[in-house]
């Protein structure tokens, strides 16, 4: 009914704006006054945690595109190599799992039968599973060691989102734990990242403040057939979740690369106005990254196509280059997802009703696959 959708047409639309709460919830308790992370319900004992030697993250869909950024995080934070693999994929390989493994399953609902799959498979090599999830009580955390639930609150569309923006928050969490705990030589950068996710609802909030051009622009092509996506380092996955709500939403062919790829095939693709979507990475922190994009930019803007970058406010780099600008506040690079993947769901939802889908119900897709 239009009282349970808060007053938005779609219940997307309500979950896209609750997302400064739902991160801000997830974050909640969890950082002590003195800036330390105080993850009680990680049950497995810190002596555990400090002999782990591999970490191997399974999902599936949005959560899947979550690990993948948590990847660049936990390697980043803890020096620990981390695997990410489709839970579809992942026991069908005989992967090689004992109990100095950390497996991490990331679920919105808990009930996927892929990644319970996955997890039972890693359980019975000896390995300890830790579940991130966003449903109390449900399957997938049930059978794991140890929960990190998510404080999104019910997501009723099918499409992710603001679960997705709180595996995001969960994972860094996780990643800055395992780090904490064990101790590296990115003490700082640690403490300095908790203080910054402890005002990124704020920054989340301000992107959402500014999406009238992404609206208006995505109707103005609601009859094209193909939108690319590209980026790099964690502006990677966000291309793919990107692509993936487009797909799910606008029943259009969407494909995102690594920016890095491009001149090993992709940009064969590109043609005349032809709309690529690129995820600017920040030009402080990996300056190197940005300004490779920035010449991505340049090349494929050569060749016709029509460049709607989303960069980092005062990144002035792009300006040239871009036939639209989305701005994204600043944050440090491993952060950038939070912000940037919110006008890539506005964009799909945005389209998606401009062609007259079914926003909340896309067809053929259910919320939760209870079978593999
Ligand atoms: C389904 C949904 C996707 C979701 C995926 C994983 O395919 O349509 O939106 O990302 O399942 O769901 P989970 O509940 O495990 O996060």
């Amino acid at each position: 009914s239009a009282a349970e959708k808060g007053g938005y047409d779609y219940f997307m639309l309500k979950e896209i704006a609750e997302q400064p709460k739902a991160v801000a919830d997830t974050l909640l308790g969890r950082i002590d006054g003195s800036g330390s992370l105080t993850l009680d319900e990680v049950r497995i004992p810190p002596g555990v945690l400090r002999e782990i030697d591999k970490v191997v993250i399974v999902a599936c869909g949005t959560a899947f595109h979550a690990g993948m950024i948590a990847k660049y995080a936990i390697e980043h934070w803890t020096r620990l190599p981390c695997e990410v693999e489709l839970a579809s994929e992942f026991r069908y390989r005989d992967p090689i799992l004992d109990a100095q493994t950390l497996v991490i399953a990331i679920s919105q609902s808990g009930e996927t039968m892929d990644t319970l799959m996955a997890l039972r498979h890693a359980r019975e090599q000896g390995s300890k599973v830790l579940a991130i999830c966003n449903t109390n009580g449900s399957t997938i955390p049930r059978e794991s060691d140890a929960v990190l639930y998510t404080h999104a609150g019910p997501e009723v569309a099918v499409a992710s989102t603001k679960a997705f923006l709180t595996q995001l928050v969960a994972c860094y969490l996780v990643a800055l734990y395992l780090g904490q705990v064990r101790g590296t030589k990115w003490g700082d950068e640690i403490r300095a990242v908790i203080r910054d996710l402890s005002s990124i609802a704020g920054a989340v909030e301000r992107v959402l403040g500014t999406m009238e051009p992404v609206r208006e622009l995505a109707r103005t092509l609601a009859s094209k057939k193909t939108v690319l996506f590209l980026g790099r380092h964690v502006g990677y996955p966000v291309a793919l979740e990107g692509a993936l709500k487009l797909k799910e939403l606008a029943y259009m062919h969407a494909e995102g690369f690594a920016a890095g790829e491009l001149k090993h095939g992709p940009i064969a693709l590109i043609e005349e106005d032809l709309p690529v979507v690129v995820v600017v990475p920040s030009p402080r922190g990996r300056s190197v990254l940005h300004d490779k994009i920035v010449s991505n930019i340049q090349e494929i803007r050569a060749r016709g196509a029509r460049t709607i970058v989303i960069a980092e406010e005062g990144d002035e780099a792009v300006v040239p280059y871009a036939d639209h600008l989305v701005r994204i506040p600043a944050t440090p690079t491993l952060l950038q997802p939070l912000v940037a993947t919110v006008p890539l769901q506005v964009f799909a939802c945005e389209l998606a009703t401009a062609r007259g889908n079914e926003v909340d119900q896309p067809r053929n897709l259910a919320k939760s696959v209870t079978v593999e």
